[in-house]
């Protein structure tokens, strides 16, 4: 790097197999629009949530077009419904445990694992590393770097319980996947932002995904006109 030159400190966004590839949508699409650089691992079970949410098959080889298609869903899988550039984005393949943000030495400014399935919290909260995406995350806990986990089950057992609990000790910010509705919610677009800007708020990225609490009973509420 020539000096003056600024370095690419990418936040890293894992997407893992649980149910809601729109909340990894959205969070993609907002950190692009804000700016940020995006390093981005699909773990395999993903592909598999990603194929039954959107009918979409996600390729190492063809990711920038299959990206591209993904983040152009809404969440009724509208395609076109948006239009993201995707040049800020980094691939890397899931099985690459060589790949940069495997080290601690790689640049970061964090990772935001959404959605988390109950099986990555488990692997995080134990260091199992068995991918890239779950040594990446273990990598930004040692570093001391901002981790949030969006994780969507439910009902919740109790070994999942104690995870979440292990991986808060650790310093990430447990964001559960459960959208709210004082924001004055009337699509499923709605909800999706909701979650995917609480994600955000924890990682401290500025978006505009959602309408903040006023201080005012029914101050979210679309339909009122006064
Ligand atoms: C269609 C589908 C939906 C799933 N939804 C969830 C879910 O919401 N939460 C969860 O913890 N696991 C869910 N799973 C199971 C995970 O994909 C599975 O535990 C997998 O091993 C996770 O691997 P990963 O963490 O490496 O991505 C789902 C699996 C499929 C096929």
């Amino acid at each position: 790097m020539n000096a003056g030159e600024t370095q690419r400190r990418p936040w890293i966004v894992g997407v893992s197999g649980a149910s809601g590839t729109p909340y990894a949508a959205a969070v993609l699409r907002a950190l692009l629009e804000a700016g940020e650089s995006v390093d981005l691992v699909v773990s395999r079970a993903s592909r598999l949530t990603l194929l039954d949410e959107t009918q979409i098959s996600f390729r190492d080889a063809h990711w920038q077009d299959d990206l591209r298609e993904w983040l152009s869903r809404g969440a009724d899988g509208k395609p076109g419904t948006f239009e993201t550039d995707v040049d800020g984005v980094r691939h890397w393949s899931a099985g690459d445990l060589a790949a940069g943000p495997s080290s601690g030495s790689y640049p970061s400014k964090g990772m935001l694992i959404v959605p988390a399935s109950t099986a990555c919290v488990a692997g995080v909260a134990l260091g199992l590393s068995k991918d890239l995406l779950q040594r990446a995350a273990g990598v930004t806990l040692k570093e001391r770097r901002p981790l949030v986990v969006a994780v969507r089950e439910t009902p919740l057992n109790g070994q999942t319980l104690r995870h979440l609990v292990t991986l808060d000790d650790a310093g990430a910010s447990v964001v559960p996947a459960s959208p709210a509705f004082y924001a004055g919610a009337t699509h499923i677009q709605d909800l999706v932002d909701f979650v995917a800007g609480r994600v955000l708020d924890a990682a401290g990225v500025e978006h505009g995904l959602y309408r903040r609490w006023k201080g005012e009973l029914g101050g979210g509420d679309a339909t009122r006109t006064t």
